[in-house]
């Protein structure tokens, strides 16, 4: 087992050592997993040239470090547990001999299907185990996994699957959400005619609705497992072999496939996730994540299951059939540990203490939140009703970029404080610049967030484009890996993220580029410019606002520019990215070279009808002033 710090005196010895000395302490990490040959050179780095390499030399393959390293006497333990979308369906349960033989058997069908070690494999899947099952079976052949998450809109995934060259894309006929079903089939029709890299398809039944398949392309899931073997030999994998890609959003341009490999991945989250959570073996753990997202990735599955942890995954939403569903989650399977977004623990504090009523919530030992910041109200409600003053909260902090969390407390051993992420986990060097790039040391520091050091987690490059993982992550600050985020260092030394910093938003926890959410909308006959920016908002945490320019109002007026508007948005990226508001307005305010003046917009949004700053560059002031005075 990874090494476990249990006192905030280990916490201290050990974070010095390994800062002191970064690659003895990360061996010592790596000797506690399975090694099909050890490494030549624990780090090798180069932030300038964005080069990082850990455990370099080494083969292994993450999968055995699930099973193989824990079958011996983990064979009968729930590895998995699924619960629902509909509470009156039954439960799954895995043990790790069962996930391990389903794992296989989708290893051997992929092989026979002619998928080769690095090839790449698109998912686009709800969340069920076969998800799961899916992705560890690339892990295991040595395919990389690229999923998309099932709220991604059909051109979306073909982007990814186009920029990804997948050359299989596993899927299902439906999701279910809530009271909703997603046509997850026909979404991906309509992405698989957008690219043609894309040869095969396979079809998880999990909704019964009628889809088309087409012949010499699709396949079911049951068919195209049926009779494959339930024996399968690891591929051997090299430490720095790419193990998935995941695309986020930027500030500027199409999202960025973020290249992860697979020693350092591996050692990271497993450790991050034993010590921040303090898992014990015998808990139930539940991340509320969805697996298309980097918390899945790392948190739902690599990371307990690297630990020989039970994990919990849920098909379906905090509301449905009612707001007490994530209790009733806790309850009915006795969960140790419990991982969300501060974005759902405001929409329950919302919906009111009704929905608590009967629930005992006794099995909880620690609280996490990820994703955004957590305001005060939130996590003191969290504290005090989720965790009845017993749990403590780590809220985490970290990014896709990150592999595994970075800022946090350790669950019971860091004191903490409503909305400090607190401080840095093991090997992690964070340094506060000033826009120019200057240190900020010392405590009582607000600025821009960057660490100096590598971790085994870090991203290694973006998928086909080294040069834009180079200028976006490393050239702004020299020497510095720049993580987009505000941050302040108080007066105890403790962390607390203020947000982004630039044209990044972070919706309900999801992430998105404005300039993405631009083009969806340019793309509207009627629209000639537009300019998306982020407000608080209550729930949400950040509220998508967007101007709007339109040429002719004619067909259905402003309502129907709006409503076209959303319509554009949902088709070309998804549902969760539509704005909240669309003003429509005649102009945008623009500097006399013609950039828009975004911080006055989001001034505006933000509610303020003064104190823009400087102005002088502004070319037409009387915008700002219409502007103003339609907001909505
Ligand atoms: O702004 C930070 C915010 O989420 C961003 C990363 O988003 P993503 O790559 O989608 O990963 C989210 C899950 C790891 C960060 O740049 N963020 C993440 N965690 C926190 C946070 N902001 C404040 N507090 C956090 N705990």
């Amino acid at each position: 087992m990874v090494p476990q710090i249990s006192t905030l005196g280990g916490y201290i010895f050990e974070y010095q050592k390994s800062v002191t000395n970064p690659t003895g302490f990360w061996a010592h990490v790596a000797d506690s997993f399975f090694w099909r040959k050890k490494w030549d050179c624990v780090l090798d780095w180069d932030f300038e040239k964005a080069r990082v390499q850990w455990y370099s030399g080494a083969k292994l393959n993450i999968t055995e470090n699930i099973f193989e390293r824990h079958l011996f006497y983990r064979g009968n333990q729930k590895a998995l547990i699924w619960e629902p979308n509909d509470p009156a369906e039954p439960v799954r349960e895995l043990t790790y001999q069962e996930l391990f033989d389903e794992v296989k058997r989708f290893s051997n069908a992929l092989l026979r299907a002619g998928v080769k070690k690095g090839d790449r494999v698109g998912i686009y899947l709800p969340m069920v185990p076969e998800l799961v099952i899916a992705m560890l079976a690339c892990a295991r052949i040595g395919a990389v996994h690229s999923i998309v998450f099932a709220g991604f809109s059909a051109q979306s995934l073909s982007d990814r699957m186009l920029d990804a060259g997948a050359t299989i894309l596993i899927t299902a006929d439906g999701g279910f959400r809530g009271s909703k079903t997603t046509p997850l089939k026909a979404i991906a029709d309509e992405a698989m005619e957008g690219c043609n890299c894309v040869k095969k398809a396979v079809i998880l039944r999990r909704t019964g609705e009628d889809i088309q398949m087409k012949a010499g392309r699709d396949i079911w899931w049951d068919e195209f497992v049926a009779g494959a073997s339930t024996d399968h030999q690891a591929e051997v994998m090299d430490a720095e072999d790419p193990l998935f890609i995941l695309y986020t959003s930027g500030s500027t341009g199409k999202p960025k496939g973020l290249v992860h490999t697979t020693a350092g991945y591996m050692v990271y989250t497993a450790y991050t996730f034993r010590n921040v959570f303090q898992y014990g073996d015998g808990d139930v753990y539940f991340c509320s994540a969805d697996i298309g997202w980097i918390t899945g990735h790392s948190y739902l599955v690599y990371g307990p299951l690297l630990n020989g942890a039970t994990t919990l995954m849920f098909e379906g939403v905090p509301t449905w059939p009612d707001a007490g569903r994530y209790w009733e989650i806790v309850d009915k399977h006795k969960v140790n540990q419990f991982y969300t977004a501060p974005t759902a623990i405001r929409s329950l504090m919302a919906l009111g203490m009704e929905w608590l009523d009967g629930k005992h919530l006794t099995s909880l030992k620690v609280l996490g939140t990820v994703g955004e910041p957590i305001n005060e109200e939130a996590w003191h409600w969290y504290h005090d009703h989720i965790g009845k003053n017993r749990c403590p909260i780590v809220d985490t902090w970290w990014q896709t970029e990150t592999g595994g969390m970075m800022i946090s407390p350790l669950a019971g051993i860091t004191p903490t404080k409503p909305s400090y992420a607190t401080m840095p986990l093991m090997g992690i060097q964070p340094v506060i610049v000033d826009p120019e790039g200057k240190e900020l040391t010392g405590n009582s520091v607000e600025g821009n967030l960057c660490i100096k050091y590598p971790w085994p987690g870090i991203a290694r490059t973006i998928w086909g484009d080294h040069e834009r993982f180079v200028q976006t992550y490393f050239s702004t600050y020299k020497k510095l890996y720049f993580t987009g985020d505000g941050v302040k260092r108080d007066e105890d030394g403790y962390y607390r993220i203020l947000g982004r910093v630039d044209d990044v938003i972070n919706v309900s926890g999801h992430r998105m580029g404005t300039a993405e959410i631009e083009n969806a909308i340019n793309e509207h006959p009627l629209v000639s410019e537009s300019a998306v920016v982020a407000y608080p908002h209550d729930i949400k945490g950040q509220g998508i606002y967007a101007y709007v320019v339109c040429t002719d109002f004619s067909t259905g007026g402003e309502e129907g520019i709006r409503q076209s508007v959303l319509m554009a948005v949902s088709k070309l990226i998804g549902p969760f990215a539509r704005p909240d508001k669309i003003q429509i307005v005649s102009g945008l305010p623009k500097t006399r070279s013609g950039k828009i003046m975004r911080r006055i917009l989001r001034k505006i949004a933000e509610g303020e009808t003064g104190n823009f700053g400087d102005t002088t560059t502004l070319l037409d002031p009387e915008i700002v002033e219409e502007i103003i005075k339609g907001r909505l």
